[in-house]
C-alpha cells in the first residue's frame, strides 16, 4: 500500500511556531470571528456574509477609484484604466454573489429578520461612498452617519474632492475642450448639473475616436463601470421583491418602491446622452 503523499517531502513548510502564517498574514482571526447571528436561524449566516463579502469587495472598489481619480489627475490614464477595469470586474463580481444569497426564500429570511431591528444595507457608508466618488452627491444620504463623526470626516472628505467624473471632464478641459459652467467650478459638494458643453465634447471624442484614443477609451471604462453598477441595483432589487416583496425595508424606506426609484440614478449623463446624439 502506498502511503499518503506528505508535501513536506518537497518542502513544504509545515511548522509555523515563530513564523508568520497564512492566518496570521489575513488575520483570520478577526474577520472568521467577525459573524454574531443574533437568532438561531439557518439562514442568518448566509446573510451576514454575503453583507460582509460584498463589504470587503466595496472596500477594494473604493482603494481602486481613489487611486483611479489619481492617476487621471495626474494625467495617467493608462494606470486609471487598469484600476477602473477592476472595479468593473468587482461589480460583476458581486452581481454573481446576488446567485448564493437569492437560495435564501421568504420562509427563510422572516425567521430572521426582526433581528435586524432598523438596520439596513442603507446605512452603508462604504456604499455612499461609492457613489460619492463616481459622482452621484445626493448630500440627503449623509444623514445615517451623522452620529458617527469618523465616518462623517471620511464622507465629507470625499465630497470636497472632484468626483470620478469631475476629473473626466476636467481632463476633457485640460485636452482642449470647452466645458463651459464644468471650468468654473470650485465647489464640489453637491450635485453636479449636466452641460450642453460636455455634451458636445464627448460627442466629438466619440464622432472620433482615432484622434482621442485615450479620452475615448476612458469614457467607455467609465460606461462599463456604470452599466454593472447598474445591474448591481437591478439584481439587488429582484432579490429584494423575491425575498420581502413590497413590504417596507428595515431602514424604513418604502423597500423594494424605493430601489426601483433608484435604479434611476445616473453617474455619467452626458456619457449616456451621447448615444443617442452620435
Ligand atoms: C435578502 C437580502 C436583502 C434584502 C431583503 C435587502 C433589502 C433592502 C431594502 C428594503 C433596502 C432599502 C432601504 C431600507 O428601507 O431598508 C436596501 C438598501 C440597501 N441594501 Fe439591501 N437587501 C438585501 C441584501 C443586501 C446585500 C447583500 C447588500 C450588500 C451589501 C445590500 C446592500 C444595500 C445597500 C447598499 C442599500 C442602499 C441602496 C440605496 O440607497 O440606493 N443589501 N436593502
Amino acid at each position: 500500500m502506498t502511503e499518503p503523499y506528505d508535501p513536506a517531502g518537497e518542502g513544504a513548510q509545515m511548522s509555523f511556531k515563530g513564523r508568520m502564517s497564512y492566518s496570521d498574514y489575513l488575520e483570520l482571526e478577526k474577520v472568521l470571528n467577525a459573524q454574531s447571528p443574533l437568532s438561531s436561524a439557518h439562514d442568518e449566516m448566509l446573510f451576514i456574509i454575503q453583507h460582509q463579502t460584498s463589504e470587503l469587495w466595496m472596500k477594494l472598489a473604493l482603494h481602486e477609484m481613489r487611486a483611479a481619480i489619481g492617476a487621471i489627475r495626474a494625467d495617467r490614464l493608462d494606470l486609471s484604466f487598469k484600476m477602473l477595469a477592476r472595479v468593473a470586474r468587482i461589480f460583476e463580481q458581486l452581481n454573481s454573489a446576488w446567485d448564493v444569497l437569492r437560495t435564501m426564500t421568504p420562509s427563510e429570511y422572516t425567521q430572521f429578520r426582526d433581528a435586524l431591528g432598523q438596520s439596513s444595507g442603507f446605512q452603508s457608508w462604504q456604499y455612499r461612498a461609492i457613489e460619492f466618488l463616481a459622482g452621484n452627491r445626493n448630500l440627503a444620504m449623509l444623514g445615517p452617519h451623522q452620529h458617527r463623526p469618523d465616518l462623517m470626516e471620511k464622507l465629507e472628505g470625499i465630497l470636497a474632492e472632484p468626483s470620478l467624473y469631475d476629473e473626466a471632464i476636467l481632463l476633457l478641459g485640460r485636452s482642449g475642450f470647452d466645458i463651459g459652467a464644468d471650468a468654473a467650478r470650485t465647489d464640489w459638494r453637491g450635485t453636479r448639473a449636466e452641460n450642453e458643453a460636455v455634451l458636445a465634447a464627448w460627442q466629438a471624442v466619440y464622432r472620433d475616436p482615432q484622434r482621442h484614443w485615450m479620452l475615448y477609451d476612458l469614457a467607455e471604462k467609465l460606461v462599463d463601470f456604470e452599466d454593472y453598477f447598474r445591474r448591481w441595483r437591478f439584481n439587488h432589487v429582484t432579490t429584494v421583491e423575491r425575498v420581502i416583496g413590497m413590504k417596507r425595508g428595515t431602514g424604513g424606506t418604502g423597500g423594494a418602491s424605493y430601489l426601483k426609484k433608484m435604479l434611476e440614478v445616473v453617474l455619467f449623463p452626458e456619457l449616456w446622452k451621447v448615444r443617442t446624439v452620435l
